[in-house]
């Protein structure tokens, strides 16, 4: 059997928050922050709300949008780095909730990385045999570690979740895949409580994203361009071939560059940054959810997922919508 994405299903916290927001409490203005990363707006998760409520709610709009049921899932995996609590997993709440009784639940930590990180495991899965009917959820709720002091990131990140349904068919529409890593760079961008060295260098043990803005954007642009012309050379595609394009949505300028590089033009990028902000592993499926739902994304095209983030990570794969 082979692997078909056959649903997409998308929750966002109500609140809204503009760039505006920001000018209260920290030196910066809506202009730097819309020609510096394209963001707009993004939501904020309720104090009571958590990630597992925003993955739950989002499947729970997919199961309804496609008529689905659930009861026979067999494999749960959640990408996030925002668990509610790192145990249990956010597999294993979501599995209870949403009524799966027969299904394997796992998180993935691979960062802004780990929804293109679901689509490669879950295409083995089914590919094995092993497995018939899995959910990949990337959901978060970064606000909740935002570091609201810092002005170079708290104004990038967002809240939300996305899932899609993988399962076995006699033809599937999963095709080449990537996914790898380089923790030569894990102190560039990191999440801890801890007060441990990352590579020989010590951290902000403070519970909130630390990142070196810079050089994630350059490697993210250069790692990106090379994902995209190995997968489209795995697919045997050339650039013309990509009808969409959705990479991790963290910023326009860096998403702009890769089209650049790779020849793509701007126009075929499906992007959630501007009015979502970063939303990491969430970002992929709300880009994709949205030009699903404006008519871009239609049957037969060929979608390139392409995500990236804290680890390093990279992972993602190319789809003919069904
Ligand atoms: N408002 C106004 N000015 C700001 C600012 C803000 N919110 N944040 C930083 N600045 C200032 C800086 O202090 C700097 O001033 P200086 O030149 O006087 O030192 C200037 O703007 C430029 O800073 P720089 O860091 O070079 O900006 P940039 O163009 O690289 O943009 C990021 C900063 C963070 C938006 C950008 O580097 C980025 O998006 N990086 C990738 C981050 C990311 O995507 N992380 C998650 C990956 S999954």
């Amino acid at each position: 059997m082979e692997a078909k994405l056959t649903a997409i299903g998308i929750y966002a916290p109500e609140k809204v928050v503009d760039n505006h927001y920001f000018e209260q409490f920290i030196e910066t203005s809506d202009e730097w922050i819309r020609s510096r990363t394209g963001i707009i707006t993004r939501r904020f998760a309720a104090e009571k709300e958590f990630t597992s409520d925003l993955a739950e709610q989002a499947v729970r709009n997919m199961a309804a949008e496609y008529q689905l049921r659930l009861d026979d899932v067999d494999f749960i995996l959640v990408a996030t780095v925002t668990h509610d609590q790192i145990m249990p997993s956010m597999a294993c709440q979501l599995q209870y909730r949403l009524g799966m009784p027969n299904a394997a639940a796992l998180d993935i930590s691979a960062a802004c990385g780990g929804f293109g990180y679901g689509l490669v495991l879950a295409k083995g899965l089914i590919n094995s045999g092993m497995y018939r009917k899995i959910l990949v959820i990337g959901a978060e709720t970064l606000t909740k570690v935002t570091d609201f002091t810092d002005r170079t990131s708290c104004i990038l990140f967002g809240d939300g979740a996305g899932v899609v349904l993988i399962e076995a068919a006699e033809k599937g529409n999963i095709g080449a895949c990537v996914a790898g890593a380089d923790g030569s760079g894990g102190q560039d961008l990191y999440l801890s409580n801890q007060n441990t060295l990352i590579n020989g260098e010590e951290i902000l043990a403070n519970n909130k994203i630390v990142q070196n803005g810079r050089k994630v954007f350059k490697w993210a642009v250069s790692q990106m361009s090379l994902q995209f012309n190995i997968l489209l050379e795995k697919e045997g595609l050339s650039v013309e071939d990509i009808d969409w394009f959705v990479p991790h949505s963290a910023n326009m300028r860096i998403i702009e560059a890769i089209c650049k590089q790779v020849g793509l033009p701007v126009e075929k990028a499906l992007e959630s940054v501007s009015t979502y902000g970063n939303t990491s592993s969430a970002s992929i499926p709300l880009a994709l959810y949205e030009g699903v739902r404006a008519g871009k994304v239609r049957k037969g095209h060929k979608v390139m997922m392409l995500g990236f983030g804290g680890g390093l990570t990279y992972a993602g794969a190319i789809v003919e919508w069904a």
